[in-house]
């Protein structure tokens, strides 16, 4: 993972909307149960997820899977709360409070003695870097957690915690949560680019199907039961489908069938064949949705330039130099 010496699986398996929602204990066993006997080593997760609910389901299959420890790498994040617009003000943010409180309940309700990964969920403008940097610090000398790292933060931010850390000899973040998919491609691209350059950074990249949006299910319209179709996710609905993306969606496919590949996994194995991308972190509701999607790893070699050009020129999505 970027510069550090943690070796994740290409492909991973998180939590997002599903555990504690649509993803009950027995399906999330099974699930997990999949992703583990494939090689992913690695099961994302956030202490806003589902008000907290996520952790909990995972932490109970953790515990009854007895897998050991060493074979797994588990995260968490914080920033948000699990309250919400409900959230008190010391609930939420990257103070040295929430960070801390954030981080014991997380290790709670994932039954877990540490978490190999510590995201700041977002950057919060209102906590000084110093108070952010040397609090994840303290958490890596009480061996609370082993790496910190940042989601969707800017290059700049990113490189002020760096600078940060430089200063007072800390441990700068080692990893980043970008979304990355064929619609959004300009951070990991272009913005990053001089991070992964001079200062290393392993990237542990969201939503490579952009909500399922590029496994062509939404192409007909939305599906029953599917994440689009969830009233309390109605914003994300409105964002996922904005545009034309339908159209090039349905123009990817005829690749996809050249290639004799699903859309889906066509679709994150592009993700996958961006060297900067540590790990593609994946999502699903359904066995057969996580048993089509790692075969990426069988559609990889098949992307060619002319194969990679050709798709480039559907999406439009490519950022300008
Ligand atoms: N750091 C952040 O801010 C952030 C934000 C978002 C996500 N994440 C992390 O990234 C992980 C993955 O994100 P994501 O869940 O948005 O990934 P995604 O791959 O873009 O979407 C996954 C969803 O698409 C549908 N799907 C997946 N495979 C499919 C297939 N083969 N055919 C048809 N439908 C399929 C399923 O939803 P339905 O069956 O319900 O339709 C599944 O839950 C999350 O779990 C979380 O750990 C992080």
């Amino acid at each position: 993972m970027g510069k550090t010496g943690l070796q994740l699986s290409a492909l991973s398996f998180g939590s997002w909307v599903t555990f504690g929602n649509q993803v009950d204990d027995n399906l999330g066993d099974r699930l997990m149960g999949i992703a583990y006997d494939n090689g992913i080593n690695f099961f994302d997760n956030a202490e806003a997820y589902e008000g907290g609910r996520s952790e909990e389901v995972m932490g109970r299959v953790l515990k009854s899977k007895s897998w050991d420890r060493t074979s797994y790498v588990l995260s968490s994040k914080v920033f948000f709360g699990l309250h919400g617009k409900h959230n008190k003000p010391n609930q939420q943010g990257l103070s040295r409070k929430h960070i801390t409180e954030g981080c014991h309940q997380s290790l709670q309700r994932l039954q877990a003695d540490y978490l190999d990964l510590f995201f700041c969920h977002r950057p919060d403008p209102e906590t000084p870097m110093e108070e952010i940097v040397w609090t994840m610090n303290i958490l890596l000398q009480q061996g609370k957690i082993l790496y910190w790292g940042t989601s969707e933060w800017s290059g700049a931010e990113i490189m002020e915690a760096h600078a940060v850390a430089k200063e007072y000899k800390l441990v700068g973040p080692a990893m980043e949560q970008p979304q990355y998919n064929l619609f959004e491609r300009r951070k990991m691209e272009r913005d990053f680019v001089p991070i992964f350059r001079n200062t290393g950074l392993g990237t542990t990249i969201w939503s490579p199907l952009a909500s399922g949006l590029l496994s062509g299910k939404y192409n007909n319209g939305i599906p029953e039961g599917s994440r689009l179709s969830i009233d309390k996710y109605g914003w994300l609905r409105d964002r996922v489908m904005a545009g034309d993306k339908i159209n090039r969606v349905r123009e990817l496919g005829k690749i996809a069938s050249e290639l004799d590949a699903s859309l889906a996994a066509l679709s994150i194995a592009w993700c996958l064949h961006n060297p900067h991308v540590t790990t593609a972190i994946l999502g699903a509701t359904k066995e057969q949705q996580l048993a089509e999607n790692m075969k990426a790893l069988d559609v990889l070699p098949k992307l060619t330039p002319g194969i990679m050009e050709r798709i480039d020129n559907i999406m439009g999505t490519k950022p300008e130099e």
